[in-house]
């Protein structure tokens, strides 16, 4: 049954209000939802699991999307009808971060985070279908992208993730209610042109917003 009161999250026994109901509206606090944000961080990941001051950019924007923030996000520049590119230096935590994310919102529909290396390796044992199943329906967020290895599928080359995305742009612009698509990635922007192509580039740019952690966001891995 959906809970009425979406903004208070019980796990693993300990309550967490993200924010206050008024007038059956609710008020989001970001400060809890950090709060939340790493105590799930923690269940999730272990115990050094935590919040970095350098990354509250990143975490307030995506914080204000999560929630549809408008007056947030028209401020951050971030839209509410696409989808997110978390972009940033190996091991900054964009993966943690897309992982955990959904948490947040447990009313609200999920997606399911894919890695784009898995994609491509079951391309090249079931051939074109998977890019049907990934690029035409459903909610996903596609970890990596850039850094898969091109697909061969009985000989024939593809560059499958570019085939994936530009069937997303397609989902993305013909459907009523936006189907949105999310990613991380470690590569920039021009990077990604490389690998994908400058149309598909400019495409990219209108499916996701791209939330970009600071080239000196500390590797976490270490
Ligand atoms: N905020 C954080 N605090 C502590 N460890 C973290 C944090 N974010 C991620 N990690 C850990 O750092 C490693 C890298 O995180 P990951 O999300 O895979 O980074 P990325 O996807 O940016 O390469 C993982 O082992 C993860 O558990
Ligand atoms: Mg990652």
């Amino acid at each position: 049954m959906p809970s009425v009161n979406p903004h208070i999250i019980t796990d693993n026994g300990t309550q967490y209000s993200l924010g206050t109901l008024d007038k059956n509206i609710i008020r989001y606090d970001f400060k809890k939802m950090l709060v939340f944000l790493e105590a799930k961080g923690k269940m999730l990941f272990g115990e050094r699991f935590r919040i970095y001051k350098k990354d509250q950019k990143v975490l307030y924007k995506l914080c204000a999307y999560v929630i549809g923030d408008k007056v947030k996000c028209a401020e951050y520049g971030v839209d509410l009808t696409k989808g997110i590119l978390l972009a940033g230096p190996v091991g900054c935590g964009k993966t943690s971060l897309l992982t955990l994310a959904p948490f947040m919102v447990p009313h609200q529909r999920s997606y399911e985070v894919v890695s784009t290396r898995d994609l491509v390796w079951d391309y090249s044992r079931t051939g074109y279908k998977v890019i049907e199943d990934y690029g035409s329906s459903g909610f996903f967020c596609f970890d990596d992208l850039g850094v898969e290895l091109i697909g061969r599928f009985y000989g024939k080359e593809c560059n499958v993730m570019r085939e994936v995305l530009l069937s997303r742009y397609d989902l993305f612009r013909q459907s009523k209610r936006k189907v949105k698509t999310h990613a991380t990635t470690n590569l920039s922007e021009e990077e990604l042109e490389e690998v994908y192509g400058v149309r598909v580039c400019s495409r990219m740019r209108e499916l996701f917003n791209w939330i970009v952690f600071e080239q000196t966001s500390t590797d976490k891995r270490k």
